[in-house]
């Protein structure tokens, strides 16, 4: 049943709007710097006094590229001067210290993941260094028992990186591929040959890798139905655990390198759709289960495993099966999700080496909780894994009347059933297959902040 996605071009034309992915919430619009690194560091060692402490889950961020592709929304810096990483590196190392003393040893890590930019813009040295100082600090796994992950640009690995990489502790990887056409990668600035991608793809299976995932956007320049089907099944040839497939967020006022995107090149909103259902139904040909917004998993990967059993969470790399870590960010513009609150660094290499020279964790803002957002958080997360919730669990976690303290929800969910997007029964909702790609557009229901238009960000198109 999980994997049971309609797709309705009148009913997402009908809902188009833009709107949050719920990584977190509330979103990062509604972090205030009247949060701090004190604020911060108090909530964190807090942690170590619940009743059954969290597991930990460490999240790197890398921020270096050797080159630009334009399409590009993630937080980097474009420089060839591969000596910008040691500065860097010597910050995020005293960071991981500091950060590593907030926490108890016997908290496991059982999740750890290198994000970027570019994390292999690194060296090998580098690489072998940065995993030393984590396991100084922090309990990890030596069993490969923990989901250690990287992201691999195929672009930037040496013939040994996969190796080392799975030496250190790696066990999955998420690769980014975006598009194999010639025509596309030139729009973009990205060329990037198949056989790279399939090299490191037999690289990380021959080093022992239990889960690789491809990336790949839909709405670039010049892509057309029948080019990213192209790429579909080159990708399908590959074999992947998990594919994501991104819808392309065009925001050049925001992303300044999107300017380079020429505009009439990219596809009508009537194309896109019909690449998107037709990336639906090769997928579901191909064995593929849709875990929900924007990613696929084969049936007996344990995204799609976890999603049966209802254990299923997400966060801010995507779903996860680790559902109560506390989720400690390291290095700039990193969130951090400890305790009851969400805590993002700062932005910058200057801000960063000027906090961590302070002797200060490098918090820039964030927020706590209350009541009303961890009860929200809970509806919209298990919305978004599970496609359903029931009354009742909700009620006995955040002592509540669903259908007393949700009333003026459930009435805008009344629309929302009469277009069959969802049922709503005595006991709980259940999202229909017709409401599954529209899923960001009923959790904004729930938002707080979206309701009373307090929150002022500018988002990406749900579809
Ligand atoms: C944090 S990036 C890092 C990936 C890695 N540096 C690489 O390029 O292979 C992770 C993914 O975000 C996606 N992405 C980046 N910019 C995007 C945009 N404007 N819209 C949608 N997805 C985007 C891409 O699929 C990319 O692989
Ligand atoms: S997509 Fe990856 S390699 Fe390209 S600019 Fe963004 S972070 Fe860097």
């Amino acid at each position: 049943m999980s994997s049971l996605v309609l797709f309705d071009k009148e009913l997402i034309n009908r809902y188009e709007q833009s709107g949050p992915r719920y990584t977190s919430y509330p979103t990062a619009v509604q972090y205030h710097d009247g949060f701090n690194w004190e604020h911060y560091v108090h909530i964190a060692r807090e942690t170590n006094e619940d009743l059954i402490p969290a597991s930990l889950s460490l999240y790197f961020h890398l921020p270096f590229c050797s080159r630009v592709c334009f399409y590009c929304a993630c937080n980097k810096i474009i420089t060839k001067n591969r000596e910008h990483a040691d500065p860097y590196l010597a910050d995020l190392s005293r960071e991981i210290r500091m950060q590593g003393e907030l926490f108890n040893r016997d908290r496991q890590v059982d999740q750890l993941h290198w994000g970027g930019g570019t994390p292999t813009f690194i060296n090998h040295a580098q690489m072998r260094q940065l995993m030393d100082t984590t396991r100084q600090h922090f309990t990890l796994r030596n069993d490969d028992s923990g989901d250690y992950s990287i992201e691999i640009d195929p672009r930037e690995v040496e013939d040994e990186t996969i190796s080392i990489l799975r030496d250190i502790g790696f066990n999955r990887m998420s690769i980014g591929v975006q598009d194999f056409e010639p025509e596309v990668q030139n729009a973009v600035n990205r060329i990037q040959t198949p056989e790279q991608t399939s090299k490191v793809i037999e690289s990380a299976r021959k080093s022992g890798f239990k889960s690789i995932n491809l990336d790949l956007i839909y709405g670039l320049p010049r892509q057309t139905v029948g080019s990213f089907h192209a790429t579909l099944k080159k990708i399908a040839e590959l074999q992947p655990e998990r594919i994501a497939v991104y819808n392309y967020a065009h925001l050049p006022h925001i992303f300044k390198t999107q300017k380079q995107i020429n505009a009439n090149e990219l596809p009508s909103p009537d194309e896109k759709l019909e690449i998107m259902q037709d990336t639906i139904s090769f997928l579901h040909e191909k064995g593929y289960v849709y875990i929900g917004m924007d990613h696929f998993a084969k049936p007996d990967d344990e995204l799609a495993v976890a999603q049966r059993n209802n254990t299923l969470h997400r966060n801010f790399q995507g779903y996860t099966t680790h559902a109560n870590c506390d989720l400690i960010g390291m290095g700039i513009t990193a969130i951090s999700k400890v305790g009851q609150c969400y805590a993002q660094n700062v932005r910058t290499l200057e801000e960063y080496e000027k906090s961590i020279s302070l002797g200060r964790i490098p918090v820039m803002r964030g927020i706590k909780l209350d009541d009303d957002d961890r009860l929200r958080r809970d509806v919209i997360t298990r919305l978004i894994c599970h496609f359903h919730i029931k009354y009742s669990e909700i009620e006995e976690d955040h002592y509540i009347d669903f259908q007393d303290y949700f009333y003026n929800e459930l009435i805008s969910l009344h629309e929302m059933e009469k277009h069959g997007l969802l049922s709503l029964g005595k006991d709980g909702i259940s999202i229909l297959p017709r409401g599954r790609l529209l899923i960001r557009n009923i959790c904004m229901v729930f938002d707080k902040y979206l309701r009373s238009g307090t929150a002022k960000g500018t988002y990406s198109k749900v579809i």
